[in-house]
């Protein structure tokens, strides 16, 4: 089976700050992790996604791709190259452009969550800095962008308490981001994520990560802001398992399930939770793409967790992307 790893062009292009330059660094480390992995078993090549890239997967034969493409433009960019694939017909690895829409719209994950019965933060939304002047929201909330990840947009400014900040934070985001600007119920609580492998009646969770912001200097908010994810790596302690009790740790399973499958996620995805009043397990999003970098990915420390490890971790992904599509007779080697 020949497997092409495919990833996007340069973020950096299109997102000249340091948001884009730290998502193109972690790009590269990705594929060469991933590629020690598959090599030992497929013939493996990676591949840009860019114009050329119908062209290049049918000259090279690709059986099966392993997607890391998060697009590069739109509100719907994770789902741009699966729909190509699934336009010429090659099998991939994850979510098909409906669910990677849904996940990455985060209005519309709420939306869903809400209707599947999964407890998520209030919301709402506004499209021009007019529109704040008629909101009617209780303070503090949380400001982010509809449709971005790994913290970017989300600022230590942008969690307020004042219409004034709110003001000049929006202001902001709608230089930088697609419209609407999300403004979000701030959930106080712990905060844990979830990755969650596997189709439809075969869906597990791997061990729950606590991400636990106590050591955080003082002049910090206790959340995953830019700044902390990406300055104050060090600051925020990591417990994989969760220190849960065993009712917590089933109530957040249970629920990291069902907004998986509100989506429509396929083959594996993280979601993020937040335990309001070490009770009840608020949905914040899915990651229907979440990083796979060997040492520092959430869901990479989950899988070492459990002893499936890295290896184990990027072939169950291969695993269920090749039961779906029934690739097993084309297999030349066993997965496993
Ligand atoms: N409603 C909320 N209440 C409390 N914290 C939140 C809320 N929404 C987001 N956060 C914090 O911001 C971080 C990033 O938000 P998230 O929605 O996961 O976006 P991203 O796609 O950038 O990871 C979360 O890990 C959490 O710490
Ligand atoms: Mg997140």
């Amino acid at each position: 089976m020949k497997v092409a790893i495919v990833t996007d062009q340069p973020r950096a292009k299109f997102l000249p700050t340091e948001e884009g330059v730290v998502e193109d660094k972690q790009k590269l480390e990705t594929i060469k992790s991933i590629k020690e992995v598959l090599s030992e078993q497929f013939n493996c090549i990676d591949l840009v996604f860019d114009d050329n890239i119908i062209t290049k997967l049918k000259k090279e034969k690709v059986d099966l791709v392993f997607n890391l493409c998060n697009g590069i433009r739109g509100d719907s960019r994770l789902s741009q190259f699966p729909a190509i694939l699934e336009y010429i017909g090659i099998p991939y690895t994850g979510s098909s452009p409906l669910g990677h829409a849904l996940a990455y719209n985060k209005i519309y994950s709420c939306r869903l969550f809400k209707e599947a019965g999964v407890s998520t933060p209030k919301f709402t939304y506004v499209y021009d800095l007019e529109e704040v002047e008629n909101l009617n929201i209780t303070f503090p909330v949380l400001i982010k962008p509809n449709d971005e990840g790994s913290s970017r947009g989300i600022h230590e400014d942008s969690l307020v308490f004042n219409m004034k900040d709110l003001r000049k934070r929006v202001e902001k985001d709608l230089k930088v981001y697609n419209p609407p600007i999300m403004i979000t119920e701030y959930i106080e609580g712990r905060e844990f994520t979830v990755g969650v492998i596997g189709n439809g009646k075969n869906v597990n969770t791997l061990p729950i990560l606590e991400v636990d912001f106590s050591d955080l200097p003082k002049h910090l908010n206790n959340f995953y802001s830019f700044e902390v994810k990406f300055h104050y790596a060090d600051k925020t302690r990591f417990y994989v398992p969760a220190r849960l009790k065993k009712k917590s740790k089933e109530k957040i399973e249970k629920t990291a399930i069902k907004a998986y499958n509100a989506l429509g996620i396929k083959d594996y995805a993280r979601v993020d939770i937040r335990l309001k009043d070490e009770d009840t397990p608020y949905v914040l999003e899915i990651n229907s793409l979440p990083g796979l970098m060997k040492d520092h990915s959430d869901i990479t420390k989950m899988a070492k967790a459990c002893n499936l490890g890295y290896k184990g971790l990027i072939m169950n992904i291969v695993r269920n992307a090749v039961e779906r599509y029934d690739l097993d007779k084309k297999m030349e080697y066993k997965i496993g």
